[in-house]
């Protein structure tokens, strides 16, 4: 493990998976000094980080990222060394509803971000002794650019980029800046696309979450057409490892596939699902199944995707920690132990964390 220190920014680390990656960098990397910026939207939870938000080598800032004056003075403040940019829009139905969201976050936000990395990291800028071999832009993407599958095949990382919803386009278009901008300028940039995850802080308008929820408040479950959509899961705390590494170890100027070959369709995960319900709830079995409901299909709903993840594996060593029937049970159990912190991102309290806990201080 380096002993290196760091100066690092994580964008949109009050979000599901980069409150994952933040709670890891604090804790496995003490002479980090690891800092998460992040616009509080909807989807952004300071909940999901109370655990370490006393910790000395921790820092949270309120931004937003589409704003690149603030991006500018940020960076000649801070002087951070490397980026990791998970800040996004990230659900694809709000994308079909409001694509202009996504256009301004995903892809303005991005360009501001590489502007001012660009320009704090040329030569003889930066006064940290060991940052120019440290500097590093780190674009966390998806699968979902890659397009959609048929029945056979995977994305591999050379794929061509294909993406059919409003979010994967303009997640795809963010990716090719970063990479133009990696080619162009010589910014240190490397790219990682991983497929869906699911796990504890997600908030319930993914499948997964939205499904413990209903099933839990004894209410529908909408499966969106025949439910034959095929989605490849992997525990979010495997693709934090993952990004551990790339962010460690990663060859600059490249890719990486992230996923766990863990392909379900729709249905068949939430039949899963509904069992694990039924008997960590006491219910009689079948019971969750009833609440099923098919309601009209997703608007351009991909078909199927499935991440071949053997670079990874085979340059640098990562593989799932759990398999999906070990992930989605302790999931289950986050989300039953977890009943208040449900119940605030259900009825909106969890907005006025910030001002309850930063605003005192
Ligand atoms: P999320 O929606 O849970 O979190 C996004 C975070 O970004 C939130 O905290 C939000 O407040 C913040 N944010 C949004 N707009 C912002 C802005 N303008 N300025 C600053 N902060 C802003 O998303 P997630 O599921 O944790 O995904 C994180 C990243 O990983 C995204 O880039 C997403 O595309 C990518 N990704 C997600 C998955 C997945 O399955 N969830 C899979 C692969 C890649
Ligand atoms: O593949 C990675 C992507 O996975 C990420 O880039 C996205 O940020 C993330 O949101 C996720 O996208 P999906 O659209 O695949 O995830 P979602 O949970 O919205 O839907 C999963 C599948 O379940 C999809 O086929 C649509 C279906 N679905 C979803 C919801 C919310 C339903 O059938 N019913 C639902 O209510």
């Amino acid at each position: 493990m380096s002993d290196i220190q760091r100066n690092i920014l994580i964008t949109g680390g009050a979000g599901f998976i980069g409150s994952h990656l933040v709670r890891r960098f604090v804790k496995r990397y003490p002479h980090y000094i690891i800092n998460n910026l992040d616009n509080l939207t909807y989807a952004g939870n300071l909940e999901n980080l109370r655990d370490i938000e006393t910790a000395s080598n921790y820092r949270f800032i309120k931004g937003d990222i589409t704003d690149a004056a603030f991006i500018n003075q940020l960076f000649e403040k801070h002087r951070f060394d490397a980026v990791i940019h998970l800040a996004a829009e990230s659900h694809v139905d709000r994308s079909i509803v409001s694509p202009m969201d996504f256009i301004f976050t995903n892809i303005v936000g991005t360009v501001n971000l590489l502007n001012a990395a660009k320009t704090l990291w040329q030569p003889g800028k930066t006064e940290h002794a060991t940052s120019e071999i440290n500097h590093l832009f780190y674009q966390v993407s998806t699968d979902e650019v890659y397009g959609s599958l048929d029945h056979g095949g995977y994305f591999t990382e050379t794929t061509p980029y294909d993406p059919r919803s409003p979010y994967s386009a303009s997640k795809a278009s963010a990716d090719h800046l970063v990479r133009a901008y990696g080619h162009t300028y010589g910014l240190p940039v490397v790219v990682s696309n991983c497929s869906n995850n699911y796990g504890a802080y997600q908030f319930p308008e993914k499948l997964i979450p939205l499904a413990i929820n209903n099933i839990r408040s004894n209410k529908a479950v909408p499966i969106y057409g025949k439910g034959e959509n095929i989605r490849d899961w992997l525990w979010v705390e495997d693709h934090v490892a993952a990004i551990d590494l790339v962010f460690h170890n990663g060859k600059r100027g490249d890719t990486y596939n992230i996923g766990g070959f863990n392909e379900r369709t729709n249905i068949d995960l939430i039949m899963q699902l509904c069992s694990i319900m039924d008997e960590k709830l006491g219910r009689p079995a079948g019971s969750s199944a009833k609440l099923l409901t098919y309601v009209k299909d997703r608007a351009g709903h991909d078909l199927r995707y499935a991440i071949d993840s053997s670079r990874i594996t085979n340059e640098l060593g990562w593989k799932p920690s759990l398999t999906f029937e070990e992930g989605l049970a302790k999931t289950v159990d986050w989300y039953l132990a977890n009943e208040e912190w449900l119940q605030h991102v259900t009825s909106g309290d969890y907005q006025h964390y910030y001002e309850q806990q930063y605003h005192k201080r």
